[in-house]
This record gives C-alpha cells, structure tokens and sequence, in this order.
C-alpha cells in the first residue's frame, strides 16, 4: 500500500476495516470503519499523525515502509482505535519521540505502557516547525475523551482532527462526497459526539477562525469542503430540533404495537414527521441518529415483570446516556396485572430536560375507548409542536 498524497509531502495513510462490524462492542458498523493516520513531510523533520488500532497495525507498516527515519508521532487521542500501534511505531523508529499533551500523556502511559522518557508535551497552541511545515496542537477536548486535541497545518490549511467530524465508513474513496458521508457522519455524531454537545460548540469556535481548508478527520474519507462539515456539527449540536417525533417500541404479543401504530397515524396526520423503530433487534446507531433531531421521543414498551421490556430499558438508558436535545418524552404500552413501568422508565431519563407527556398504559389488547387515550396524546405533542415551531 502506498500513502495518498493530499497536499505536498502531506500523506493519507488510510487503514481500511472493512469488515468490523462492531466497534467498542457496543456500535454497529454496518459500512465497517477506517483508521486513518497521516504522515507530514518537512525539510528537517518528518511526523506521523495518530496511527492504527493494532488489529491492523500490519497494514500501517505496510504505509510506512518506505519511511526511512521518523521523528514524532502526533497521538491525538488515547483511544486504542488511533493509538494502539504506538508501541509497535516506537519499536521500529527507536529516535522517534510521542507528541502529545500531559493528560493524553497520562491516558497513553497507563493504557498502553509507552514509557515517559519517550514523550514530548505541547501546551495548547505549541507549535512544531518540521522545516516549511508548521503543526500547531490545538486541544479540543471532550470529543469526545478529556484529551482529545487536533493539529493545524498553518502552510496547507489542514486540520487534523481525529474523532471530530469522522465517521465509520471504509471506503476505497479519499475524499468525501457530500451524499455519501452525511448518514455515516451523522451516526458517528450521534454515537460519539452527542452527549459532549456543549463541548463540540466550544470546540467549533475555538477552530472557526483557522481558515480551515481541509478536514483530515482518523475515521473515513478527508473533507475537502471544510465549511459543509462544520455546518453540519453546528446545526446537529448548537442547532434547533425538527418537527419530529420518534417512536422507539417493542411489542409481545401485538397490544403495544396497535397503540404504537394509532400514535403514529395521528402524528402523521398532523403534519408531524415520525420516525418508528422497532427496538427488538436493537440498532443503537439508527435509534442515536433519530435523536440527533427529533423535538419528541415516546418509548412504546408491554410491561414485563412489572416493568418495561428489558429492551425498552435499554433503550431508556442509551437516550439518557447520549443526552439528545428532545423537549417531551412519553411512554405507551399495554400490561397484563400492573406494574411500574411508567415510573421506572420516567425516573431512568434525568439527563433529557424534558417535559414528560401523560403516558398511556392500557390493560391487555387495546379498546377503543383505550385509542382515544392514544389519539389524545397525539393531539398534545401536536400541540406542543405546533407552540414550539410557531415561536421558532
Ligand atoms: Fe476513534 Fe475515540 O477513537
């Protein structure tokens, strides 16, 4: 393999997992993910950005082979996904030394062992002069790890910015297009980014003055069109919710999924646009990118061991733990003798500051006198709806 050449002496070295299918054993990957590390060429000195998760490390040093000497290696962030093959890097370039600042310093001691004499730490605004190319660190922390920082390449107006504006997407393409990279940047914001939103916003306007030409994120393609990337993080984070319900429901034996299906017709009816997934074979990244946007979530659920479905349960705690901008949640399900599921599934959501809506538990399949009860929840998110957009 050979780098990609992205500016003069600038290099793409994009490690291509095309078949994980699970990241963190939590995320679904269904476009598999890339581990990209970049590799900068100055008159004096030479320095790679990040490097690989050491599954495949091999394929790093097969970039790098014909990469004589090495002076530093750039280590964004901690995380083994960009770090892991520090190690394996310093053993081959035994003069090369870890760029980084002192809590990934920290993070890169304790998880991987590389040994503090091996180390250079750079203040926020530090910059290193490789002869005609000039790296700047900028910490942009909390995206999403306390260390997380980019470099700015001053002379070709490159940031390099690790997990911020990534995406899980293996692809054989360098740069992205615009169609192709929204959903899958939109996932990776949504799982990764979401919950730092007040950090992403800082983070946006401590880089806005750069002139950023170019966005070398180390997941996915390279973002040419720096501003279309931006704007996209400034209206998922900073920007208002959408007329739009999501309606995450699982359903036993079909009395759930009725009332579901009325809620949803009525929201429909209204103008309002919903979302309705069915949770039973969980997709967390489909239920991250819904919240992304969405002004109301309902959790449908039937009450099992007097409490919700253990999937509606998780369901709750993955929307308290991504804290989306949602301003009513509710809850609808149908039990057999009782239970507490409303309460349990209301007290699992503090991190939502959102208004709950009067839930709609009904006794066995549904009856019609049950579906009005439905109707009229329908007609108050409506309403609600209505209120909001009107005020703008
Ligand atoms: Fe791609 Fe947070 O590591």
């Amino acid at each position: 393999m050979k780098p990609v050449k992205i500016a003069d002496n600038v290099h793409f070295l994009q490690v291509n997992h095309f078949n994980r299918r699970l990241f963190d054993s939590l995320i679904p990957l269904p476009e598999g993910t890339s581990y990209n590390a970049y590799l900068v060429k100055g008159g004096k000195r030479t320095a790679l950005l990040d490097t690989a998760d050491p599954e495949k490390r091999e394929v790093l040093f097969d970039f790098l082979r014909g990469t004589e000497k090495l002076d530093y290696v750039i280590a964004h962030h901690a995380e083994q996904d960009h770090s892991g093959s520090i190690p394996f890097v310093l053993e081959r370039f035994p003069e090369a030394k870890v760029v980084t600042n002192p809590k990934c310093k920290e993070l890169l001691m304790s998880h991987l062992h590389v040994p503090a004499d091996r180390f250079i730490e750079v203040k926020d605004g530090e910059t290193l002069d490789l002869g005609g190319k000039t790296l700047r660190f900028i910490y942009t922390p909390w995206v999403h790890w306390p260390e997380t920082m980019s470099t700015w390449l001053q002379e070709d107006g490159i940031l390099f910015s690790c997990d911020f504006f990534g995406s899980h997407l293996a692809t054989g393409a360098i740069f992205s297009e615009e169609r192709v990279v929204h959903d899958p940047m939109k996932r990776y914001y949504a799982e990764i980014m979401m919950p730092f939103r007040t950090s992403v916003m800082a983070n946006l306007e401590k880089i806005g003055g750069l002139g950023v030409r170019m966005v070398a994120p180390s997941h996915g393609p390279v973002h040419r069109d720096a501003r279309f990337v931006m704007d996209l993080y400034r209206e998922w984070a900073g920007g208002p919710t959408r007329n739009k319900a999501l309606v995450a429901y699982v359903s036993m034996h079909g009395s759930t999924g009725v009332m579901v299906n009325r809620l949803v017709s009525g929201l429909q009816e209204r103008g309002i646009e919903v979302e309705k997934i069915n949770i039973e074979q969980f997709d967390e990244g489909r239920v991250a990118m819904s919240l992304v946007d969405a002004t109301t979530v309902v959790i449908g659920t039937p009450t099992v061991l007097a409490g919700p479905h253990p999937k509606a349960v998780y369901g709750a705690y993955l929307a308290n733990a991504l804290r989306p901008k949602a301003r009513y949640i509710s809850v609808m399900g149908s039990y057999g003798w009782g239970g507490k599921t409303v309460e349990i599934l209301a007290g699992m959501l503090p991190n939502l500051k959102a208004e709950v809506l009067k839930p709609v538990m009904v006794k066995g399949l549904p009856t019609g006198a049950d579906l009005v009860l439905v109707d009229e929840l329908a007609v108050l998110i409506s309403e609600k709806h209505e209120a909001l957009f009107r005020k703008g």
